[in-house]
């Protein structure tokens, strides 16, 4: 699994286990990123609906949620005939070899080579993004970063020096989902039949495809203009997402919840971003009853080792390690949604010992109120 910023790593077993007790039997993962949530999801037997507007995304989709054991068969031939691709020096070696330094230059002919040989061998959607789901994890092994793709080490990282090597991703077990690759509020609106969704959208001005720009030219394969340092793709200027805009990003989520026809939301979200949990608790209790549940979370490991610049120094100091994640599931059954937090808690690191403590915009309960229990569920406003 690739290095990914706001990867729900703790909180999967408890959105599991929510969504289980919920009794949902399909659900919807509109921000998935890495798709670990649909992994999950999946291997608890349920239907997955896949959606991120990253076109990387979209691979891990096709890898993990799609993907069934016979393509899992095929793909040992498929990934020998890319081994042996033969070296190419592309557009990868000279972008993120030579102008930025991601890679080392003998990794980037390989990956050049692989991405090329992928598009040789002209595979079927499920084959093609687990050999895509391959190289991007390969090359995040060898990646000289210190986490996300603004910036670069000044000297190589250690692991950077390594070959690059491909391996399969891991077969997941459960039904084949589906995926889409499409505005998550545009998706609610054509969305018929599902039972759950779950919303992870990005909650900071920092934008997934600016942090991971080197995966989505990899997924697409093209040859983009880039500017700056870290050599981004220059349609990123385009390509905005109203969750990064401060302004733009509260009526989106209201219109979004508001969309939404699957009965039951699962919403989770961290204290550092622009929303306030009291706002975005009265916003949920407009369609029924809210179950809330907080916990502790590590940072990213860029965090852990202070700010760069853009030559990868450092130039800054860590503020702090931990953050809250706040997990909230609504619904129109008090029952359910009780039932679906009394089994996500007992998966739940340690609780936070306040509420909010990093924005200054957040809600600031008691601590006694937060502490220990860190979970409530509240009334409904309007039921659906
Ligand atoms: C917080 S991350 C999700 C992380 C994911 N839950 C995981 O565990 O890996 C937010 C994701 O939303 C995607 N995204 C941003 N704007 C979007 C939009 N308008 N519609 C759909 N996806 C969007 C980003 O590409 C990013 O992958």
């Amino acid at each position: 699994m690739i290095k990914y910023l706001g990867s729900k790593r703790v909180l999967v077993p408890a959105i599991g286990a929510a969504v289980s007790a919920l009794g949902a039997r399909s659900a919807v993962d509109l921000f998935a990123g890495t798709t670990r949530v649909g992994q999950e999801l999946r291997r608890r037997g349920l239907h997955v609906l896949s959606n991120d507007t990253a076109a990387y995304a979209e691979a891990f989709g096709r890898a993990y949620i799609c993907a069934g054991p016979w393509h899992h068969r095929e793909l040992a031939g498929v990934l020998a005939k890319l081994e042996s691709a033969p070296d190419l020096d592309g557009y990868a070696t000279a972008t993120f070899c030579r102008s930025a330094r991601f890679f080392t230059e003998a990794n980037g002919r390989r990956i050049d080579g692989i991405r090329a040989a992928v598009d040789r061998l002209a595979l079927g959607s499920e084959l093609r993004g687990l050999a895509l789901t391959s190289l991007i994890e390969a090359a995040d092994r060898v990646d000289s970063t210190v986490g996300v793709q603004m910036a670069y080490l000044k000297r190589y990282a250690a692991r950077a020096l390594r070959p690059l090597a491909l391996r399969p991703p891991g077969p997941v077990p459960g039904p084949p989902g589906e995926v889409a690759a499409m505005d998550a509020n545009v998706l609610a609106g054509a969305l018929d039949g599902y039972d759950c969704a779950y919303l992870d959208p990005p909650y900071n001005q920092h934008s997934y495809l600016g942090n991971y720009h080197v995966w989505e030219t990899l997924a697409r394969g093209d040859s983009p203009e880039h500017y700056g340092v870290a050599c981004k793709r220059a349609d990123l200027r385009e390509r905005t997402s109203a969750y990064n805009s401060r302004r733009r990003a509260w009526p989106a989520l209201r219109e979004l919840v508001e969309r939404l026809p699957t009965p039951y939301l699962v919403v989770s979200f961290s204290d550092e971003g622009f929303h306030r949990p009291a706002e975005l608790r009265q916003l949920l209790a407009e369609r029924g009853h809210v179950g809330e549940l907080q916990a502790a979370n590590d940072r990213y490991v860029g965090a852990r080792i202070g700010i760069h610049n853009p030559a990868g120094e450092r130039v800054g100091t860590v503020s702090h390690l931990r953050n809250t994640e706040h997990l909230f599931v609504v619904g129109p059954d008090g029952e359910r949604v009780a039932a679906a937090i009394a089994s996500a808690r007992p998966l739940l690191g340690p609780a936070p010992r306040t509420s909010s403590p990093r924005n200054p915009a957040a809600d600031r309960r008691p601590a006694s109120e937060a502490a220990g229990a860190a979970s409530a569920t509240h009334g409904t406003a309007r039921g659906r």
